[in-house]
Formats: C-alpha cells, sequence, structure tokens
C-alpha cells in the first residue's frame, strides 16, 4: 500500500517558545534546530523574526545552517512584518514566509476590521509575501470558531493571493475530533483552488484533545500537521509531535500516512528540549513521560518478561529508548525481583529468594521505589543473617 505524505512543521522555537517562562537562548535554539533538521522535520517554524532582535539573529542564522528543512518565520498581516520575516529566512535552501491574522468575530475586532476590510488586508499582505518568496504559509488565526461562510471566503482570497499553504489553527484548542476532519473535508470540498495548495491542521490542548484533532483533520485531507517537542505551547500547549508521529506509526493500519521522522531521535530532542525550556515532562506524558515503557506491577512485569507485546505497543527502541524500566516497587511479584538480582549477578536458590522477597515487599510498603543498591543490601542482610 503506498501511503500519503504527511508533512511534519515543527513550531518548538515559535509557539512552543512563546510558553510563558520557556524562553531559549540562541545557542539553544541552534541546538534545537538542528536536531529537528537532523530527525527529518519538514518545516521548522524557527521564531517571529519581528518580535525581537534575538528572534530575528536566531531564525536568519537558523536559516543560513539548516541542511534539510524548509525554514519558516512567522509574521503577521502587515509589510513591516513580512519584510523582516522574508530577510531572516531568505539566506535559507528552502525559506518560507507564515503570514497569519485572526478571523474570527472576537479578533477581527482586535484591529476593528470589518469583514470586507479584512479581507483586502489578507489580499494584500499574501500577495505581498508571495512575490517575496514562493513558499508562502497563511493562517487564519482562531480559524475553528470562524463563521463558515467567511473563512471560506478567506481562504479563497489566500489561495487566489498565492498562499501555497493554508493552515487551519484551532487557536484555543476548542473544536473537537469529528468537527476537525469536517472542517477540513469542507474546505477542501468547497473552496475554488482548494486542491493546488496543502491543508495544515494547527491545534492546540485546552481540552486535551490537540493530537485527537490533528489526526482527524488528516482524516478530512490535511496533509500537514504544526506541532511541538513534548507538546511545549502556550496554556495547555500544542499538539506534541512525539504523539502525532508515533500514533501514525504505530496505528498505519487505519491511518495510512507516512511522516519522514527518524522517530529513534524522539527521546533525545524531548530531553534537550525539557533541559533549554525549563519545562519537565510529566512522568506520565505519551512516548516520552519517564513511566511511558516502564511497568510496576508483577502482572505487567511478568508478561513483559514472557512476551514484550503483552504491555507494550511500541518497541523502546522505536523512540531511541535502550530499553523497557521495570522498576521494582510494593506492586512488584518475585519474576521481575528475581531478573532484576539476575542483573546484578545475584543467582539465588529458591529459598534465598523467598527470604529476600520477604524483606524487599517490607522495603517497598515504606519506600516509592525499591532501587539497585537497596537490593544489594537486603541479599547481602540475607547472606549475613541479620
Ligand atoms: O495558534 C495559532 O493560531 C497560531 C497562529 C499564529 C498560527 O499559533
Ligand atoms: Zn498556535
Amino acid at each position: 500500500m503506498t501511503k500519503d505524505k504527511v508533512l511534519i512543521f515543527d513550531t518548538t522555537l515559535r509557539d512552543g517558545e512563546q510558553s510563558p517562562g520557556a524562553t531559549m537562548t540562541h545557542a539553544e535554539k541552534l541546538e534545537i534546530a538542528e536536531l529537528l533538521d537532523e530527525m527529518g522535520v519538514d518545516i521548522i517554524e524557527a521564531g517571529f523574526p519581528i518580535a525581537s532582535e534575538g528572534d530575528f539573529r536566531a531564525v536568519s542564522e537558523i536559516a543560513e545552517r539548516a541542511k534539510n528543512s524548509v525554514i519558516c518565520g512567522l509574521a503577521r498581516a502587515n509589510f513591516k512584518d513580512i519584510d523582516r520575516c522574508w530577510e531572516a529566512v531568505k539566506h535559507a535552501r528552502q525559506p518560507r514566509i507564515h503570514t497569519f491574522i485572526g478571523t474570527s468575530p472576537l479578533h477581527r475586532a482586535i484591529p476593528n476590521l470589518n469583514q470586507d476590510e479584512m479581507a483586502e488586508r489578507i489580499h494584500d499582505t499574501v500577495t505581498h509575501a508571495r512575490n517575496l518568496c514562493d513558499n508562502v504559509q497563511w493562517s487564519p488565526m482562531d480559524a475553528t470558531r470562524t463563521e463558515e461562510d467567511y473563512l471560506r471566503r478567506v481562504v479563497e482570497i489566500a489561495i487566489k493571493a498565492g498562499a501555497t499553504t493554508i493552515n487551519i489553527p484551532d487557536t484555543v484548542g476548542y473544536t473537537a475530533p469529528v468537527e476537525s476532519a469536517d472542517l477540513i473535508r469542507m474546505l477542501i470540498d468547497k473552496v475554488p483552488g482548494a486542491d493546488e495548495v496543502i491543508f495544515a491542521t494547527h491545534c492546540h490542548n485546552d481540552l486535551g484533545m490537540a493530537t485527537a484533532n490533528s489526526l482527524a483533520a488528516v482524516d478530512g485531507g490535511a496533509r500537514q500537521i504544526e506541532c511541538t517537542i513534548n507538546g511545549l505551547g502556550e496554556r495547555a500547549g500544542n499538539t506534541a509531535l512525539e504523539e502525532v508521529v508515533m500514533a501514525l506509526k504505530v496505528r498505519g493500519d487505519i491511518m495510512p500516512y507516512q511522516t519522514g521522522i527518524d522517530t529513534t531521535k524522539i527521546i533525545n530532542i524531548s530531553r534537550r528540549v525539557a533541559t533549554v525550556s525549563g519545562f519537565a515532562v510529566q512522568f506520565n506524558k505519551a512516548i516520552v513521560g519517564k513511566n511511558a515503557f516502564a511497568h510496576e506491577s508483577g502482572i505487567h512485569q511478568d508478561g513483559m518478561l514472557k512476551n514484550s507485546e503483552t504491555f507494550e505497543i511500541m518497541r523502546p527502541a522505536d523512540v531511541g529508548l535502550a530499553g523497557t524500566s521495570l522498576p521494582l516497587g510494593k506492586h512488584s511479584g518475585r519474576a521481575a525481583l528475581r531478573a532484576k538480582l539476575a542483573e546484578l549477578g545475584f543467582d539465588l536458590a529458591d529459598n534465598q529468594l523467598n527470604d529476600v522477597f520477604v524483606r524487599f515487599k517490607d522495603l517497598a510498603d515504606r519506600k516509592k521505589e525499591v532501587f539497585d543498591d537497596d537490593l544489594m543490601a537486603l541479599v547481602y542482610q540475607n547472606e549475613s543473617g541479620d
């Protein structure tokens, strides 16, 4: 079966960095961009060049260094932003300008533009961007709360003005999967010229549905997913890159799409982004959390020791982890204790194992996790009869 390609657009360095407190240094941004480029991200949104001198420098340097990825900068819907963005990205092998404006009634009220005035602004700014760069992305911010007929109208204007990618943001994480798919499907069906551009989905996680909404949008016809490493982003964050990429890999049977991501690089970049942003990854975070491939209960550990598919749907190596971990705690059983002791070089007879197991359970009741040193102490105590 040939699989349609879904482009991965990473915005860790732009939308991710907009999380309060996640600011990265220039060197950190270059490092993350290099890792994104190496792992096969199709488009890197490197920053918002007009936002600050630092952002401009970071986008420019990332543009100069990138080997494979398209390098994109963000610009509001005015010529000054767009010119500054172009200045920053123009040295990239493959530059892109991403320009946006809020199209929902709430967002139209901010610049105080009526529908016609905004439509004209969209036409003029997308035309201007396209005169500078032949790769232009346009986004109607808060698309999911924009009137359907107006959304159709402005998407058509942006396409006619030369946009090559139309991104449909769920800016406030308001949509639900069925709606997300229907919205993209409707735009592709009804907007003249829609078949000449790529539709993208950009979801936020306010209701915890960003990954589901992004995948539903792909089902509706989107062929670019916008996301960030670890789901970093404003408020509850953006769609997590590792989640959508692994979902497409693991469930290719029902979602026949491929990405160009080398998934074995996921853990390393996740850890680097957590470190440089200062946003620790929650233990039970899908794919990259400390517990995503860890099993403590006796039944699970016993199953894992016999066949890893009993409780794992992906191999740790697929995301770049050395292996599954079977931490020992009060829920663990004899099988995992025996395996752990063997790993530490102890080959105990059954009666010795039973004695250590009793002491181990006693300790585990008092401690969250029993570590290798604790276990060795238990074995030595047992041998000395203490
Ligand atoms: O969430 C959003 O709407 C955005 C746009 C700038 C694309 O990040
Ligand atoms: Zn966003």
